[in-house]
């Protein structure tokens, strides 16, 4: 249930905060799409008695990567085939995917985008002579699981008026499992084993964002859908713009961190997702390259992605710089290579594709067409728009400036880390795609933690998903967790930690603060202690200037690597001197822990993978381009919580759909 928003500033931290403990089957950590989806599915195969729980860090109607809303849904199979949708995602991520969880969503994602239509999201729909219908008119040509037509811009993505496609989809969730089993502004911070089966997770416990209160929450199986990890990098918004970044501001890498902390192996986090964008405004540009066919120019005015030279870039990287569509990376890639060239700044030309559709409009759908290039960004990123209108631009008098963002860490959109899940138990999909729980049995995206599972950002090797795929992986998994709960009946929840010892952690900021606050003046300067918003800004100096970040055009070294990871150390350990005087400084405190937990594991990937799989995303001087006789496999990771090391090693890439 919703605890209302703070009306007289941030609520003081105080030593002793009331603790509630609860007990349930399912635990949803998170509250985005892939979260939502999960809690959809619940209600459907829980049997009477069962009981679940979801909670989010904000607020659900409004927390997660759709916060604001979207323009489309990037996936939608429709007439496709299956398997190109496995070719496609393939391409775009260079080649190591797992095959087997894409083709596994694909069969399942359009089922959730009917979901969405039917919840009352308006979907665009073409006319009989080829129109786009939006809003009222598109919802009138008749529902697509009907077999009315979507507006494609690209092979997989549908036009949406989605300002609101978070709402609906929080409602069916709210819906589906009911308030009173909902938990809104609860921060988890810690997930935990249990203390007498081996590898089983047990609980979570984390922190009240809104009261004085600890949670402490036993369960026998858990979703942990938390998003990926934003600010982790220096935004190239600084200043006056600090805090605008593209990915969501809750998702703070808490998915990575606490699964890894009890055991899980993560996959691919060396890869990263490095959007370009609408700069300053992080406007996103999908709907400009597909449905208003724009082109990116130089600032030499050269539409340079089509050139000789670019295609002769793009040639060293086939067969996937030479598919029909060039991967995410690599179209980052050629901007980089003008703009290193000193053929920057990279201009989106808005005016001429404006223009060009103008031509065959008459005035009313002139203005129509005006109006849906600004609703693009008031239905996902307003701020875009606001920039827009502070810089007077009108995007048909004016052209805009793109550029490559900061980097993200996500495993839903055009990016693959994250953790390594079980694939379904077909027998089309190979063994070691598989993860036997200790009962033998095989549960679909879990995590190799028995009982722990994952989804939408938080299940590597198979990005592309998406709002809908993140839904749709959501409910899939919950599909399972159901079978693993009724499957282990008789198994009890228990923690090791005692209740006092969870307290101890969870408050340790607060403890921190108050003990030693009195000595200065200013709460903020103090030699015993350190605020979050100081150690956010050391993380993200070292990450930008050492870990490939926009400061060296993405670019790091074997040297700059142990340099990164010298300074992690440090933070590490200062972070035991972390201080809290109100909770949103302890949010900030825990944050910031899940964050340099997160990006360690990015880079110490990066160190291992001595190649450059993702140019355009980041560079590793050392080991430029790629080399597949070497490389072409997964890099999985696993931290021991017993002796605190991390192992890093190779796992087989197998193909299971042919080219
Ligand atoms: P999210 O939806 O981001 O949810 C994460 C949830 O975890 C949030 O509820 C958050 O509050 C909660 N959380 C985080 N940490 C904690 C914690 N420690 N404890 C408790 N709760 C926590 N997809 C499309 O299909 N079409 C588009 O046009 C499109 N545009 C996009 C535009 C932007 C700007 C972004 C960022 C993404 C876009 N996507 C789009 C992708 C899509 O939004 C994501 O793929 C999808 O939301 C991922 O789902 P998720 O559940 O993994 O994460
Ligand atoms: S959004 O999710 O934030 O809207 P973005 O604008 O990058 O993302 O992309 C939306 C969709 O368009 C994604 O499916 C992405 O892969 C695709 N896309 C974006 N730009 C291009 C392009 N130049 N060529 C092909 N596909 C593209």
């Amino acid at each position: 249930m919703a605890i209302p928003n703070k009306v007289l500033g941030e609520l003081k931290a105080v030593r002793d905060p009331e603790v509630e403990e609860r007990e349930v089957d399912i635990l949803i950590v998170g509250g985005g799409m892939a979260a939502c989806g999960s809690a959809f599915e619940a209600k459907k195969w829980m049997s009477e008695g069962q009981t679940v729980l979801m909670v989010d860090k904000a607020s659900l109607e409004r927390s997660g990567a759709v916060a604001q809303g979207l323009s489309a849904i990037n996936t939608y199979i429709g007439e496709n085939a299956i398997e190109d949708y496995v070719r496609m995602v393939r391409n775009d991520l260079m080649g190591i995917v797992r095959e087997d969880l894409i083709y596994d969503l694909g069969v399942h994602i359009d089922d959730s985008v009917h979901l969405f239509e039917e919840w009352g999201l308006p979907m665009w729909k073409l006319s009989e002579d080829g129109k786009n219908m939006d809003g009222k008119k598109g919802m009138k040509m008749g529902t697509l699981k009907s077999g009315a037509k979507p507006v494609r811009t690209g092979k997989w993505q549908i036009m949406i008026n989605g300002e609101s496609y978070k709402r609906i989809v929080a409602e069916a969730a709210k819906l589906a499992i009911g308030d009173e089993n909902i938990l809104e502004r609860v921060f988890i911070v810690e997930v935990l084993l249990d203390a007498n089966k081996e590898n089983q997770i047990a609980g979570a416990v984390g922190f009240s964002v809104r009261e004085n209160k600890v949670y402490i929450i036993k369960c026998k199986t858990m979703m942990v859908a938390c998003g990926g990890a934003v600010n982790i990098y220096q935004p190239r918004s600084v200043g006056e713009g600090m805090g605008r970044a593209w990915y969501p501001v809750w998702n703070a890498g808490s998915t990575y961190t606490m699964c890894m902390k009890v055991g899980a192996e993560l996959s691919m986090m060396e890869n990263r997702f490095t959007p370009a964008r609408f700069k300053d405004g992080y406007g996103p540009v999908g709907a400009w390259f597909l449905l208003f066919k724009a082109k990116t120019l130089n600032g030499l005015g050269e539409a340079f992605a089509g050139s000789d030279a670019a295609k002769a870039e793009l040639e060293k990287y086939a067969p996937y710089g030479t598919a029909a569509v060039t991967p995410t990376c690599l179209r980052n890639h050629l901007m980089l290579v003008e703009m290193k060239a000193g053929r920057g700044p990279i201009i989106m030309d808005t005016m001429t594709a404006l223009a060009d559709l103008a031509a065959k409009l008459d005035k009313k759908e002139l203005k129509h067409l005006e109006s849906e290039a600004w609703e693009d960004f008031l239905d996902m990123t307003c701020g875009q728009a606001n920039l827009w209108c502070a810089q007077n631009c009108e995007p048909e008098k004016k052209n805009s400036e793109v550029m490559p963002t900061e980097p993200y860490l996500l495993g839903s959109h055009s990016g693959c880390c994250g953790l390594w899940v079980s694939g379904p138990d077909l027998d089309w999909v190979p063994d070691s795609y598989k993860i036997k729980a200790a009962n033998g049995k095989i549960y679909n995206r879990m995590t190799t933690v028995d009982g722990l599972f994952s989804s939408g950002d938080g299940v590597g090797c198979s990005g592309h998903k998406f709002s809908s795929g993140s839904h749709a992986e959501g409910r899939m998994a919950m599909k399972s967790m159901v079978r693993f709960v009724r499957d282990n009946a008789d198994f009890t929840p228990t923690l090791s930690m005692s209740k006092e010892e969870i307290v101890d952690m969870v408050y340790k900021p607060v403890r921190t603060y108050l003990d030693n606050c009195a000595y200065t003046t200013d709460v903020d300067i103090n030699p015993n202690y350190m605020k979050p918003e100081g150690m956010a800004f050391r993380l993200m100096k070292a990450t930008h200037e050492y870990g490939a970040g926009t400061a060296t055009f993405y670019q790091t070294s074997s040297k700059c690597l142990e340099v990164v990871m010298d300074l992690l150390q440090t933070m590490r350990e200062d972070c035991e001197k972390l201080a809290a005087g109100d909770l949103h400084e302890l949010m900030r405190c825990w944050e910031i822990f899940h964050r340099i937990w997160t990006v360690e594991s990015h880079l110490r990937h990066i160190q291992f993978r001595k190649e450059t799989r993702y140019p355009g995303f980041y560079y590793q001087s050392d080991y430029p381009g790629q080399d597949d006789e070497n490389w072409f496999c997964f890099s999985n990771s696993k931290y021991d919580p017993k002796a605190a090391k991390w192992d890093i090693f190779k796992k087989d890439y197998i193909k299971i759909i042919p080219d």
